[in-house]
């Protein structure tokens, strides 16, 4: 069950993926607490923290108590990721990821992200580069290939490893599917059978079931779970108490999904301040929400409250 990441050991091998506008340090903490045995960060860009970018700085907080942690650079820049490597080194992060799978245009359009995989060369180069600079653990995350004419994560594997990467997640879908249709888990398979490096398995897992049948049927070490996170940290626990008793804990009651979210709030507020903390709540609440009675009309009055104070009216009182 347990996983080790270079010279990183996580307890078990359930793991929060790293999203963008959703697994800050906030969300990352109440994951954490709720048994992942590793969190992502939000992506960030070498470039952006070379220019000395406060917003990025922000995005770079970390908890000793959400620890482990992984920090997730973005970029295609060998050198330049390099030297942001050895710059940031200090910061208590435990493992350094390098995106090679987001499927923005902006980013595939700079040559970033899941555009690495159409140069294998230059995988290698930044693998090589980023690995030989720091002591931490480098790990690669890539998607399936960049479309159904380059699948190529298998070879994009093998040379993460030989390039001196510590572990490498795989999200089973291509670019150009982005996150519709089915994740290909066989994929994974593939990349497990290839290298001897951890392999993390990514894609569609949003029950305890769907975890263990990713990790029987493809063999990987680690299950990566990113949207059925969302308004759900609860997951980890419930897959960590089925993979390890075979129990299918319950789904958590309207008082635990209360009682969630309130601190969640007040959390987004002590770190982002009232005007931007409450902003992003809302659509966690949504995520929290979703598929409860009534929730449309609560979602309504969240979407326009102002204050943590107005939001914590509406819980305690409002919700039910
Ligand atoms: C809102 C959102 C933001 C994301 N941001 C990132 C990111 O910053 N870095 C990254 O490597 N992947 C990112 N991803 C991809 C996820 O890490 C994951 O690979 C993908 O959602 C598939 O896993 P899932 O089926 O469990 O959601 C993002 C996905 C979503 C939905």
């Amino acid at each position: 069950m347990s996983l080790k990441i270079g010279n990183t050991e996580l307890a078990g091998s359930v793991i929060l993926a790293p999203m963008a506008g959703v697994s800050d340090l906030p969300f990352r903490l109440l994951c954490h607490e709720q048994g992942a045995d590793l969190v992502c960060m939000e992506m960030v860009s070498a470039k952006a923290i070379a220019y000395r970018n406060r917003n990025t700085r922000k995005l770079m907080q970390i908890d000793p108590a959400e620890r482990p942690v992984s920090l997730q650079l973005f970029g295609s820049e060998p050198e330049l990721m390099a030297e942001i490597a050895k710059e940031i080194e200090e910061e208590p992060f435990d493992i350094l990821d390098i995106n090679m799978g987001c499927p923005v245009p902006k980013i595939v359009g700079n040559g970033e992200g899941s555009a690495l995989m159409r140069d294998p060369k230059l995988v290698e180069q930044i693998i090589s580069k980023v690995a030989g600079a720091i002591k931490k653990p480098v790990t690669v995350k890539i998607r399936k290939g960049f479309d159904d004419a380059h699948v190529n994560a298998v070879e994009i594997a093998r040379i993460a490893e030989g390039s001196g990467a510590a572990a490498i997640a795989v999200h089973g879908r291509t670019r150009e599917q982005y996150y519709s249709g089915k994740a290909d888990w066989d994929i994974i398979r593939q990349v497990k059978e290839a290298v001897s490096i951890p392999v993390i398995g990514n894609g569609d897992v949003d029950s305890p079931r769907k975890a263990r049948a990713m990790l029987e049927e493809t063999g990987c070490d680690g299950v990566m779970v990113g949207r059925a996170a969302r308004g759900n940290p609860w997951i980890f626990r419930q897959i960590r108490e089925y993979l390890i008793n075979g129990r299918e804990e319950p789904k958590p009651s309207l008082e635990e999904v209360r009682s969630m979210m309130l601190r969640h709030a007040r959390m987004q507020v002590e770190y982002k301040g009232d005007y931007t903390g409450i902003r992003e709540m809302r659509k966690h609440v949504s995520w929290y929400t979703a598929g409860l009675p009534h929730s449309a009309r609560l979602r309504a009055r969240i979407n326009s409250v102002e204050s943590l104070k107005e939001l914590e009216e509406i819980l305690t009182i409002g919700f039910c």
